[in-house]
């Protein structure tokens, strides 16, 4: 244990090893040394440096700390002079996200979760000052513009341009709440156009054909396979509308094949129909060249839809939508009703850290650790599992395992939830039965989980081997955890009032 004093005699420990980080350690015991007066108001810290050689921890640990403290309100920092406790504290401490956190599995293998670990706190702290630094800000404030903060979809569209070869505009560009949203106001400015029928990638995602189904559309399944979705199955098909995933397909992580993705957009122009392309882990790409965008080679036959749920957080809630021209007040009076637009200090926040270089540091930072996770997983693969049939693996933040013919994927998630590892099946996401398979997310993971966590993996399987009995789960159908603990939650609040009226 690492002790040291500053001002006011006040002790830090630090405890290595332990679950908590240090800085998250370093930050509880400055707040709680603020919070219970034991550091007065206007007190001056050590310096970064100083603290962290005397913690003997790195000094972006304490700079980390102190930024987030800076955050909250308990400390003050100017140019040039001491950081110092401010002279008036928040009252309440500040909401402890942390405080108490909900028991899940040991490991989390859940697909497409970036590292939010990483999140670039300090530049986007930085940059959500200088916007609010502007002198004009206050214009900002009103109702938002439906459409999204001009300014945001100029750096937006700028940055698409630049790294993903579409040829975004930004009077084209319609700001949303992410991809989810994205697909509902799309599915909404369809129907009014008279589309029935929406078709989807089979595998493919499938809380993307559940939304689809829930504004009303009907939804046909067209197989995947080494090339991409089967565009010859489309034409017998009386669809409007198609949603594909071309620069990674979800979950098989294929790349469609440049013959299908000019097949695609030839059917497209003679159906009058829509592309709607979902590029949404299109900016992590390993041993691969990158993959241009269907919408910078049609832009009057797609809808693409990006957002910052792989490259920052999902939490964010930000995404876009870059429509062809006729549907582009559709789709921003659809947003308007739907919720009267995204908050706008996120919009220019984003905005910010695109235009100040932010947002390529951070995706540098992220690829060379995602990479290294995803290469631990491939080698923790090769050796407790050396026959599985793994795909998937040069881009995105996951990979998908084919699992040997016969076995039950939801016996084998089942025994995984009891050994406290949470594993995803492709079966979810799949309208035919071809085979059980496990989808694999690597981004958020240390590579000691990811090693540990595979070996637990083949346990598991070594135990579930084709031919057992299955043991069913509930509401497998359903992959995401939060939709599957409120529809049982429903479903409990459901029986108890049958229970009840019988009595
Ligand atoms: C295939 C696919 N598309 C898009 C998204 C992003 O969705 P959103 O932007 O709503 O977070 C995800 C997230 O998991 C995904 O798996």
């Amino acid at each position: 244990m690492k002790r040291t004093t500053f001002p006011g005699e006040l002790l830090v420990s630090l405890r290595r090893g332990e679950g908590q980080s240090l800085r998250e350690q370093l930050e509880g015991e400055l707040r709680t040394a603020i919070q219970r007066g034991r550091l007065t108001c206007g007190a001056a810290l050590p310096s970064s440096r100083a603290l962290a050689a005397d913690l003997g921890v790195s000094r972006g640990v304490v700079v980390l700390a102190y930024d987030q403290l800076l955050a909250e309100g308990y400390l003050v920092a100017s140019r040039g002079s001491a950081t110092r406790v401010a002279s008036r504290p928040p009252a309440r401490p500040a909401i402890g996200v942390t405080d108490e956190p909900a028991a899940g599995p040991r490991y989390d293998f859940r697909p497409g979760l970036p590292d939010t670990s990483i999140f670039p706190r300090r530049a986007w702290l930085s940059s959500l000052r200088r916007v609010l630094a502007v002198p004009d800000v206050e214009t900002a404030l009103g109702y938002p513009d439906p459409q999204g903060a001009r300014p945001a979809r100029l750096a937006i569209a700028a940055y698409l341009n630049r790294t993903r070869g579409t040829v975004a505009r930004a009077e084209r560009t319609v700001l949303c709440t992410g991809f989810a949203q994205g697909l509902r106001l799309v599915c909404d400015v369809l129907r009014q156009r008279g589309v029935t029928r929406v078709a989807v990638e089979d595998p493919g995602h499938g809380g993307q054909r559940a939304d689809i189904a829930a504004m009303g559309l009907r939804v046909s399944s067209v197989p995947v396979d080494d090339s991409g979705l089967r565009v010859d199955r489309l034409t017998r098909l009386n669809v409007g509308a198609v949603l594909v995933t071309p620069a990674h397909q979800f979950p098989t992580g294929v790349v469609m094949a440049p013959r299908r993705r000019q097949a695609l957009l030839e059917w497209a122009s003679r159906h009058d129909a829509i592309v709607i392309e979902d590029d949404y882990d299109a900016e992590f790409r390993f041993d691969r060249e990158p993959v241009g965008t269907l919408q910078g080679l049609a832009e009057d036959h797609v809808a693409y839809i990006g957002s910052t749920s792989k490259t920052l957080a999902p939490a964010l809630r930000i995404g876009w939508l870059l429509m062809p021209r006729r549907l582009v007040d559709r789709t921003a009076l659809a947003k308007l009703h739907a919720d009267h637009g995204s908050p706008t200090l996120d919009q220019l926040t984003l905005a910010e850290f695109i235009t100040s270089g932010g947002l390529d540091r951070h995706l540098r930072k992220a690829r060379l650790l995602y990479r290294r996770r995803r290469d631990a997983m491939v080698a923790a693969l090769q050796s407790h599992l050396p026959a599985s049939k793994v795909r998937g693996v040069a881009a995105g933040l996951h990979l998908m395992v084919a699992l040997p013919a016969g076995t039950d994927e939801d016996a084998v998630l089942a025994a995984a939830e009891q050994r406290s590892m949470r594993i995803y099946g492709v079966g979810p996401h799949r309208a035919r039965d071809a085979g059980a398979a496990l989808l694999l997310g690597y981004a958020s993971l240390p590579e000691a989980d990811i090693r540990a966590g595979v070996a637990l993996l083949a346990s598991c399987l070594a135990d579930k081997a084709p031919g057992t009995k299955p043991r069913p789960i509930a509401l497998t159908r359903i992959w995401d955890p939060a939709e599957r603990r409120l529809l049982a939650g429903i479903a409990a609040e459901a029986s108890i009032g049958g229970e009840r009226q019988r009595r």
